[in-house]
C-alpha cells in the first residue's frame, strides 16, 4: 500500500494505459479521480475500481480546457481532501502524414491535447500542491517518440519531444515546494487502441527492434509510472524512464531484426 492516504489524477483513465495506472495506484491505497473527455468510459474505471474497495472518482474533462483542468483539482480536493499526484497520460496519436502533408489544424490539435493539456492540468495541480505544503509529484507520459524521430509522426513526435522539456522544465521551477516531475517513455504496448490499429504483420519489424521482441504491457510501463510517482523516487526529478525494451539505447542486428519479427510472429497473442 505504498498510496495510502495520497490523492492522485490520472488524465486519460477511461481505458489503455491511463486506466492501468489509475487501477495500480488504487489497489495500491491511493484515493484517484479518473478523468477523460469520455466521461462514460472513466465512470465505468471509477465504478469497477470501487467495485474492487478502491476509492475512485470519475471526471469528465478535455485536458485542453484550462477551466476544466482547475475543476478537476477542485474535484480531487473536495471528494479527498488533497492533490498528491497528477498523471499527465492523456494524448491523442495525431496526423500520421508526412510532414509536408499535415495541415496546421491537425498540428495545433496534437499540439492541444498532448502538450498544452499537460502544461494545463500540470499549472492546476501545481497550485494545489503548492498551498498543501506537503510537496506533489507529476508524471508525464512521453513516449520513445519523445526522443527519436518515426516516419510520418512529426506532430506526435514533436509534441512527445515538448512533454519531456516541459516536464524538466517543472522540475526546476517547482523545486523549491517540493514537487517532483519526471517522465515515462514507453514504446509500443499491446492491448491499447493506439496498438490495436495496427496489422501485426505492421507491429512485428518494430517489435524485433526491442531486445526481448515484444511489446511492454501496460503493467509494465505503468509499475514505471508508480515509481516516479511515489516516494521511492523520492530523489528523483527532471528525469526520463524509457520503458522501451531498450530500442532508444542498441542499435539492433540484421539478424536480430529477421528473428526477432519471426519471434512475435510466432506468438498467439503477438504479445
Ligand atoms: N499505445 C502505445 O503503444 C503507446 C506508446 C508510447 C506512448 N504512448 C502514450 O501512452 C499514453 C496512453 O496511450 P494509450 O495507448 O493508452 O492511449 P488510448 O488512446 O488508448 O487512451 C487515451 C485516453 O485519453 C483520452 N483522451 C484523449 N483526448 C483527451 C482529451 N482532450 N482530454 C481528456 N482525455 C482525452 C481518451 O479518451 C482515452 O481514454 C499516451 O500519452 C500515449 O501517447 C502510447
Amino acid at each position: 500500500m505504498r498510496f495510502a492516504g495520497k490523492v492522485a489524477a490520472v488524465t486519460g483513465a477511461a481505458r489503455g494505459l491511463g486506466e492501468t495506472i489509475a487501477r495500480r495506484l488504487a489497489s495500491e491505497g491511493a484515493s484517484v479521480v479518473v478523468a477523460d473527455i469520455d466521461g462514460a468510459g472513466a465512470a465505468a474505471v471509477a465504478t469497477s475500481i470501487e467495485a474492487d474497495r478502491g476509492r475512485a472518482l470519475a471526471f469528465e474533462m478535455d485536458v485542453t480546457d484550462a477551466a476544466a483542468a482547475r475543476d478537476m483539482v477542485n474535484a480531487a480536493v473536495e471528494a479527498f481532501g488533497s492533490l498528491d499526484i497528477l498523471v499527465n497520460n492523456a494524448a491523442v496519436f495525431g496526423a500520421t502524414s508526412h510532414v509536408l502533408e499535415i495541415d496546421g489544424d491537425a498540428w495545433d490539435r496534437t499540439m492541444q491535447v498532448n502538450l498544452k493539456g499537460p502544461f494545463l492540468c500540470s499549472q492546476a495541480a501545481i497550485g494545489q500542491m503548492r498551498e498543501q505544503s506537503s510537496g506533489g509529484s507529476i508524471v508525464f507520459v512521453s513516449s520513445l517518440s519523445g526522443v527519436v524521430a518515426h516516419e510520418h509522426q512529426a506532430d506526435y513526435n514533436a509534441s512527445k519531444h515538448g512533454v519531456i522539456g516541459l516536464a524538466r522544465c517543472i522540475a526546476q521551477d517547482c523545486r523549491e515546494w517540493g514537487i517532483r516531475s519526471n517522465v515515462v517513455a514507453p514504446t509500443g504496448m499491446v492491448g491499447t487502441e493506439m496498438m490495436a490499429a495496427n496489422d501485426p504483420v505492421n507491429v512485428a519489424p518494430y517489435a524485433a527492434q526491442t531486445a526481448f521482441a515484444r511489446l511492454a504491457t501496460t503493467d509494465e510501463v505503468a509499475s514505471a509510472a508508480l515509481f516516479l510517482a511515489g516516494e521511492e523516487a523520492s530523489f528523483i526529478t527532471g528525469t526520463t524512464l524509457m520503458v522501451d525494451g531498450g530500442v532508444h539505447a542498441m542499435q539492433p542486428s540484421a539478424r536480430q531484426l529477421s528473428e526477432g519479427a519471426e519471434r512475435f510472429m510466432s506468438r498467439p497473442d503477438q504479445s
